[in-house]
């Protein structure tokens, strides 16, 4: 047979209501959108601060696409880095007190390029078990060995580091960082194409939540051994011209700094304590912090008061609070540079249209000056969460505008998401392997442009929700 039994293996996805769809989203400025032809209010976008649509962003991007054309036309490092990215990159970096700052074409391919571009075949990454899928992928690519700790759990990672350096003194083998991890025996075989991966012994060899891609058939990427891995092909043709970094091993330790589907903040100040004593750089993903917390919205790192010293590594998205698209790092000159160099998601990949560049300047601008944005938001979090309370709903232990409401089963995710959807509401269900077993959600967020009409609507609706239907430890 050619291919697999797709059929099959769709229906059995929709029998198990994990079967996802695209709605057809037309929409209006704000969080209210025409859904299917019919009015609705959104509760699930990443657009708190509400600024997508906002007017001076949509012009900025006019006068972008005016002044630069649609497409930048190349990769960054052919011909396709103008001065919108120039200045766009600048300002990051001024923002969030950095040397350098580099725009990546998503926040998915910047977490991909770098840890592929700091950790080698077999190096060891620490992720929390709820980091977002871009990071685990990462890790992947990179063909490091992954180690999950326990979600926020610091004592765990200091466990593992401690096993990790003890592994590494034992086999005699040096790396500047302590941190080798030579042992083979944790290497975990993939998906039956043969392939693998390095992963943190005891921990299941498949992806389970967290984990997008790969998740189900238990991760491969690519195949081969180690030393094949440190000689693939760079271009995806020709001989391997694109080494680690650093040509040893490297250990990383990286987390979202706010975690995408719980909305609790990571710790941060206790994880850049750890780092630092074992001499491991912290690489942050704050695509949910940045513009919603700290000064001016500087992200969760400022919130903590974190500089560059603590948090050597900073990434943050633009497709969020700042309502636009793409990504960037944040760092030193030197890890700039070496993303340049050797980020294959960077590279390999057309620049982002200027146009956009030039509209998240506006966008960033707006970020910063218009304080009552995130005061809005802080006081919907706070109503929202009482009201929830007051209806005996399941909340998590989130103080951002990621308010989740567990539902538990995936059948009964769906169910409550139709049920909101019924009453002009649009709330997504997020189900297994975005989130693990068992803890399938309705993943509600807030956004400043939220009306207090808009809230009320969304509780009265939640109100609703079948009786008795919502402890999630009961059956669906
Ligand atoms: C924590 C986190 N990191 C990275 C990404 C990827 O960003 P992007 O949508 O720009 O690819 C997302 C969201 O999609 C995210 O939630």
């Amino acid at each position: 047979m050619l291919y697999r039994d797709l059929t099959s293996e769709l229906e059995r996805r929709r029998a198990a209501h994990l079967y996802r769809q695209r709605r057809r989203i037309e929409a209006a400025p704000g969080p209210h959108l025409t859904l299917d032809g019919r009015p609705a209010i959104a509760f699930c976008t990443n657009d708190y601060l509400g600024l997508a649509r906002h007017p001076e962003v949509i012009a900025a991007c006019q006068r972008g696409v005016e002044t630069y054309g649609v497409g930048s036309g190349s990769a960054h490092l052919v011909a396709g880095h103008g001065p919108a990215h120039q200045a766009l990159e600048e300002e990051l970096a001024d923002f969030l007190g950095r040397e350098r700052a580099l725009l990546f074409s998503t926040g998915y391919m910047a977490n991909l390029g770098l840890i592929q571009a700091l950790a080698g075949p077999g190096d060891p990454v620490f992720e929390d078990r709820l980091n977002h899928a871009s990071l685990i992928d990462g890790a992947l690519l990179a063909r490091a060995r992954l180690r999950r700790y326990p979600h926020g759990d610091v004592a765990a990672l200091l466990r593992q580091l401690a096993a990790c350096a003890h592994a590494e003194s034992e086999s005699g083998s040096g790396s500047s960082s302590g941190f080798g991890c030579e042992s083979r025996s944790e290497f975990v075989s993939g998906s039956e194409s043969g392939s693998g991966f390095w992963c943190e012994s005891g921990s299941e060899p498949g992806f389970g939540f967290g984990s997008e891609s790969g998740s189900e058939s238990g991760c491969g990427f690519g195949s081969g051994s180690r030393s094949d891995a440190r000689s693939r092909s760079a271009s995806g043709s020709g001989p391997d011209t694109a080494p680690t970094a650093t040509g040893h091993s490297v250990a990383l330790i990286a987390t979202d700094g706010v975690f995408s589907m719980d909305g609790d903040l990571a710790p941060l100040p206790e994880l850049a304590a750890i780092a630092r004593a074992a001499g491991v750089p912290l690489l942050v993903d704050d695509a949910h912090g940045l513009g919603v917390l700290g000064r001016e919205g500087r992200g969760s790192l400022d919130h903590f008061g974190l500089d560059a010293v603590a948090v050597p590594i900073l990434m943050g998205t633009l497709g969020k609070a700042l309502g636009t698209f793409g990504a960037f790092v944040a760092g030193s000159e030197d890890l700039i540079e070496t993303l340049i160099q050797t980020a294959r998601p960077y590279i390999y990949t057309t620049a982002p249209p200027p146009a956009l560049a030039a509209a998240t300047r506006a966008s960033l601008a707006l970020a910063r000056r218009e304080e009552w944005r995130r005061e809005r938001l802080r006081e919907l979090i706070q109503t929202f969460r009482q009201g929830a309370a007051q209806l005996g709903l399941p909340l998590m232990p989130s103080t951002t505008p990621i308010q989740p409401i567990l539902a538990g089963s995936a059948e009964r995710a769906l169910a409550w998401s139709q049920a909101l959807e019924a009453r002009g509401i649009l709330v997504t269900a997020i189900r297994p392997p975005t989130v693990p077993e068992g803890s399938a959600r309705l993943r509600v967020t807030l956004c400043a442009l939220h009306t207090d009409q808009d809230l009320d609507c969304l509780l009265a609706a939640l109100a609703e929700l079948p009786k008795g239907a919502r402890d999630p430890g009961a059956a669906a």
